[in-house]
């Protein structure tokens, strides 16, 4: 009989400066052209290609199939309590250092598109820095979050646990338009 299927990436190994540079730049990367060929889907969908849509898609989902394997060589995966520190970390240094200070440069060169979507992201990364927050504090505790819905508003990403509000305070999008997970 088959083994039955594990869902294991390749497991950690440090071993070489460049290759480790090198996995690190396929990470990033694969994970962009997932995000593009999900953006090329919508719009493929929009233009009236259901198929060329579930195309990209597809292949959206095995790029990132390949982001997630070269992380897991990083060793960038670990326990949920460990997950959950770094996730905190990354959205931590994104609002202190990494957006205001793209944010100066973008007012600089007065882009204001480039404003808006640093602005969106900024505010949505403070949502999710208390979110991570207070699930750390559970999960050290061996708590599960709490069965609430996560909304996410799909045009600026504000995130929620729990009722959308009647309308974004970030964006304005109506609450009926959240993504619920
Ligand atoms: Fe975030
Ligand atoms: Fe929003």
């Amino acid at each position: 009989m088959a083994e039955p299927f594990k869902n294991a990436p390749p497991a950690p190994e440090n071993k070489g400066e460049m290759t480790a540079q090198n996995i690190a730049a396929a990470l990033a990367g694969e994970s962009q052209a997932s995000q593009k060929y999900l953006a090329f889907a919508d719009v493929a969908d929009a233009e009236g290609y259901p198929n060329v849509a579930r195309l990209f898609r597809g292949v959206a989902f095995a790029e990132s199939t390949h982001a997630r394997n070269h992380l897991s060589v990083l060793g960038g995966i670990g326990t949920t309590t460990e997950n959950l520190k770094a996730a905190w970390g990354g959205e931590t240094f994104e609002i202190t250092e990494m957006y205001p200070a793209y944010d100066a440069v973008a007012k600089l060169q007065e882009n204001k598109s480039a404003q808006t979507s640093i602005r969106y992201a900024l505010t949505a990364e403070k949502d999710h820095q208390g979110i991570y927050d207070s699930t750390l504090k559970g999960v050290e505790g061996k708590a599960d979050l709490g069965a609430g819905a996560v909304r996410v508003c799909p045009i600026c990403g504000h995130t929620v646990i729990g009722d959308a509000p009647d309308e974004c305070p970030v964006c304005g999008t109506a609450g009926a338009h959240f993504k619920e997970f």
